[in-house]
């Protein structure tokens, strides 16, 4: 597999990148600048010349003072051996010339005369920059001379190349500097974050407690910390909740099946009529009721957690749904003189055995904590973006430290107390939490001024 690039690499490398930029646009603007500055040099010493030329020219006034030609200009030749110029006359006939070899003869074949610039030419191995002009003569009646002046500005040339080699050479040079350069500010302004990786590491299963100071590291690096400090925190608290829940589970399991394998030791330690063996068989079947119960319970919840369980939509006309759960609890009701009353309809699209058994675990709940002859309510009212289901109890009131627990697995207000009997293991609210919450709705719950109150909040989908 292809390792990704690791962020020191890549902030030397655009480190490195951005600094070659820099130079590279540095280094064109100092190569464009030195091969201006030359080219100035040039035009000004090739336009001295010119004019040097053109006032000597205006001096030929006879076709014998032609021949002074050479003495007069003498003195711009001279010290520039470099230096080529011709004058012709209109006809072509060179009046003058002087300059190195045949560059002379190469020169006078190109008309050069309308240039605003001088023009840069290759000669052999050579390089010239070159004016020419059409100048008069000081003759009557007037008679001009084409002048061209070549410069040889090789040297110069070899001077840019040569600069521009240093250039890229040192850009070459400084681009691996900088690289390097870079990989180490790089890494020294990195060293929080190699720390801070090195804590995370230590972190394990046990010390999910700990939490890594943010005060001591970078303002960037603080907001990570503390997301990872809170995700450290909510890991813990579901590393502990998840722990206390395997070793409660083994309490609630090690009861029935030790009760089990008391009643059968017993049982069998003797022989017994068959009738005895029938009482023992029934109360084990109970036991084993209870137990199924139990781990059919905690796989719903399993399930629930691992989002397998997918409500299905169905169309709940919840005045009948209620009304149906009132019957399946009125005998138990009617025997404790309690009374079952119900407010209010709307249409939810729910799982309905779900919803059965969710409404359920809050009406056996309220039915187990009201006191004889009193009232339970179960209202129903819907808004165009929820429905609400609620079931409102007299009785006990639940403390309020544990209204926020009160949906968590196994957990029952007084557990010593047994509330309810062996049957109530305190998963009931947690199922029921998990059915609103697969539904996309949420629960809550009070209790105040001797009522209970739990409240079921679902989206209206219709
Ligand atoms: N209506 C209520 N009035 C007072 N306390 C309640 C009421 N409903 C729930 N509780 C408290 O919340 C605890 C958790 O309820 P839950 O339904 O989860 O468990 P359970 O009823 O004890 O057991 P299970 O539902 O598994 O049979 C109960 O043990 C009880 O202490
Ligand atoms: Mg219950």
């Amino acid at each position: 597999m292809k390792q990704p690039v690791s962020l020191t690499a890549r902030l030397s490398l655009l480190f490195a990148a951005s600094s070659a930029g820099v130079l590279l646009v540095a280094g064109l603007l100092f190569e464009h600048a030195g091969a201006n500055q030359f080219l100035e040099r040039d035009a000004v010493e090739l336009y001295g010349k010119m004019e040097f030329i053109q006032n000597e020219l205006l001096h030929i006034t006879s076709p014998s003072s032609i021949e002074t030609l050479p003495s007069r200009l003498h003195q711009i030749v001279l010290g520039h051996p470099g230096i080529a110029i011709i004058i012709a006359d209109q006809n072509g006939k060179a009046l003058f010339s002087t300059g190195p070899g045949r560059t002379l003869d190469y020169l006078s074949k190109l008309n050069w005369v309308n240039k605003l610039q001088p023009v840069t030419v290759q000669y052999a191995d050579r390089t010239y920059r070159v004016i020419a002009s059409r100048l008069n003569l000081g003759t009557i009646p007037a008679q001009t001379a084409t002048v061209e002046i070549g410069l040889d500005i090789s040297k110069n040339q070899n001077f840019l190349r040569s600069f521009k080699e240093f250039i890229w050479f040192g850009m070459v040079l400084a681009m691996m500097a900088m690289g390097w350069l870079g990989w180490v500010v790089v890494r020294k302004g990195l060293s929080p974050l190699y720390v801070l990786s090195e804590t995370m590491e230590n972190v394990s299963a046990q010390r999910l407690g700990t939490t890594i100071p943010a005060l001591d590291s970078p303002r960037e690096l603080q907001a990570v910390i503390n997301s990872f400090n809170t995700m450290l925190s909510k890991l813990d608290d579901s590393f502990q909740r998840l722990s206390n829940f395997s070793s409660d589970i083994a309490h609630e399991l090690r009861n029935p099946v030790h009760a089990l394998m008391m009643q059968t030791q017993v049982t069998l330690s003797r022989e017994r009529d068959i009738t005895d063996y029938r009482d023992a068989l029934q109360s084990n079947m109970e036991e084993f009721e209870r137990l199924s119960r139990m781990i059919s319970d905690m796989l719903f919840l399993a399930k629930a957690d691992n989002q397998q369980l997918v409500p299905k939509r169905e169309e709940i006309v919840l005045h009948d749904e209620i009304d149906r759960l009132i019957d399946y609890y009125c005998v138990l009701a009617t025997d404790r003189g309690i009374n079952l009353k119900k407010s209010g309809t709307a249409t939810l699209i729910a799982d309905k055995l779900m919803l059965q058994r969710a409404l359920s675990n809050l009406l056996s709940n309220a039915i187990r904590f009201t006191p004889d002859g009193m009232t339970i309510e179960i209202s129903v009212e819907e808004s165009t973006e929820a429905i609400w289901i609620s079931v409102t109890n007299p009785g006990p009131e639940i403390p309020a430290e544990h209204l926020s627990n009160i949906f968590e697995r196994l957990y029952r207000v007084d557990a010593a107390r047994r509330e309810g009997g062996s049957d109530n293991i305190g998963l009931g609210l947690a199922i029921t939490k998990s059915i609103v919450t697969i539904h996309g709705g949420t629960i809550d719950a009070s209790s105040c001024n001797g009522l209970t109150r739990f409240n079921m909040i679902f989206p209206n989908s219709i």
